[in-house]
């Protein structure tokens, strides 16, 4: 029997870990779960105890009374919890959004969509000095806190703090090494954090095409080229499935080929359901504006229909520019 309760032995589990990322989400839920409802029990015990005009003399409640209500504990907290995960976050559970990546060219602009929105925001970076240099915290709603994703789920979940949901924008660059470090267990230790924080939403800036070869596309010159660096496309993948494993409700953004310039001279947002935009040339758009992703990402928090979604956007010229209350209403 390990700590957390489970009968598995330490060595099974971190095999499990080690080899099946669902698994291992599946096993953090179990986990926060099962400790929330023994607490749930042990409390019910506890006030039926102090109930019986004989403060903490357990012994004076009959066996079978102590068991039914045992039962029912259980089961109220197991219905409870089992709920749980399945619920959408509301926007108006949402206050405060940690950003990872919030240095970034992305992250940056989503740090500015989230304040325009009323949000507060923990902006994690790893150089709180450079990041002050290059306007992360645009105005007194953004705290900069310290963060690397290659540091452990424990430091995120410090980094976390209040936060309510989690958008990531990281991204590895440079070293091939990076894209296995951040993009896939960066993200990873970033939900686990999320899940010791019982942060409810969390969004992940990810890339066309990294279910590529599962989709058909494993000839598309995009999915070979990323690959090429880093495995980038496949690392995100596992990060991906490792967050829709992962209980949390989630939203799964992958966008094409990032642009600098506006939406005015990219293209108004195109959206795609799961495995649909592959940034062929018969297809309308690969490219997107960074402001047009930024928007997105915020949009998921508060878009009822982003929920438990992957939403694949483009931009094209000839697109009609639509409110977000649509974005993710095709999906
Ligand atoms: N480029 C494209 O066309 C394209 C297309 C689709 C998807 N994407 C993906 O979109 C994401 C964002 O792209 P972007 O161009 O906005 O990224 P970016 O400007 O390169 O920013 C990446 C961010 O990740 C942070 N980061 C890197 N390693 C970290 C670590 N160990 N701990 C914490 N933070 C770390 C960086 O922090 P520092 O500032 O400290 O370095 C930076 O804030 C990436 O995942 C990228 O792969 C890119």
């Amino acid at each position: 029997m390990t700590s957390s309760g489970l009968l598995l032995p330490s060595s099974s589990t971190r095999q499990i870990h080690a080899f099946n990322p669902q698994a291992r989400a599946g096993f953090l839920r179990c986990r926060h779960r099962r400790s929330y409802a023994s607490q749930c029990i042990q409390r019910s015990v506890e006030n039926v105890s102090e109930g019986t005009g004989n403060k903490g003399d357990s012994t004076q409640l009959s066996f079978q009374r102590r068991e039914a209500l045992l039962s029912t504990s259980a089961l109220t907290a197991a219905l409870f919890l089992s709920d749980l995960s399945s619920l959408p976050a509301t926007a108006a559970d949402i206050k405060t959004v940690f950003v990872a990546g919030a240095s970034g060219s992305t992250g940056i602009r989503v740090v500015r969509e989230l304040r325009k929105r009323g949000f507060t925001v923990r902006a994690a970076v790893r150089d709180v000095e450079k990041a002050r240099e290059k306007g992360v915290q645009v105005d007194g709603g953004v705290e900069l806190v310290t963060a690397d994703v290659t540091q452990g789920a424990d430091s995120l979940a410090a980094a976390m703090g209040n936060a309510d949901a989690v958008i990531s924008a990281i991204g590895g660059s440079g070293d091939a090494n990076t894209y296995h470090a951040v993009d896939n267990e960066g993200n990873v230790a970033l939900v686990d954090a999320a899940l010791k924080k019982n942060i409810r939403k969390f969004v992940l800036m990810s890339s066309l095409l990294t279910n590529g070869k599962e989709a058909g596309q494993s000839l598309n010159p995009g999915y070979i080229f990323l690959n090429l660096f880093g495995n980038v496309l496949n690392e995100k993948l596992v990060s991906e499935k490792y967050l829709r494993a992962s209980g949390l409700d989630y939203t799964i953004v992958r966008p094409g080929g990032l642009k600098k310039t506006p939406p005015s001279e990219v293209g108004n947002l195109v959206t795609g359901k799961e495995d649909t935009l592959f940034g062929l040339p018969t297809q309308r758009g690969k490219d997107i504006s960074r402001d047009t992703v930024a928007e997105v990402l915020v949009e998921a928090l508060r878009q009822p229909g982003a929920s438990n979604k992957v939403v694949e956007v483009v931009a094209a010229k000839d697109e009609p520019e639509r409110p977000s209350s649509e974005w993710f209403s095709n999906l």
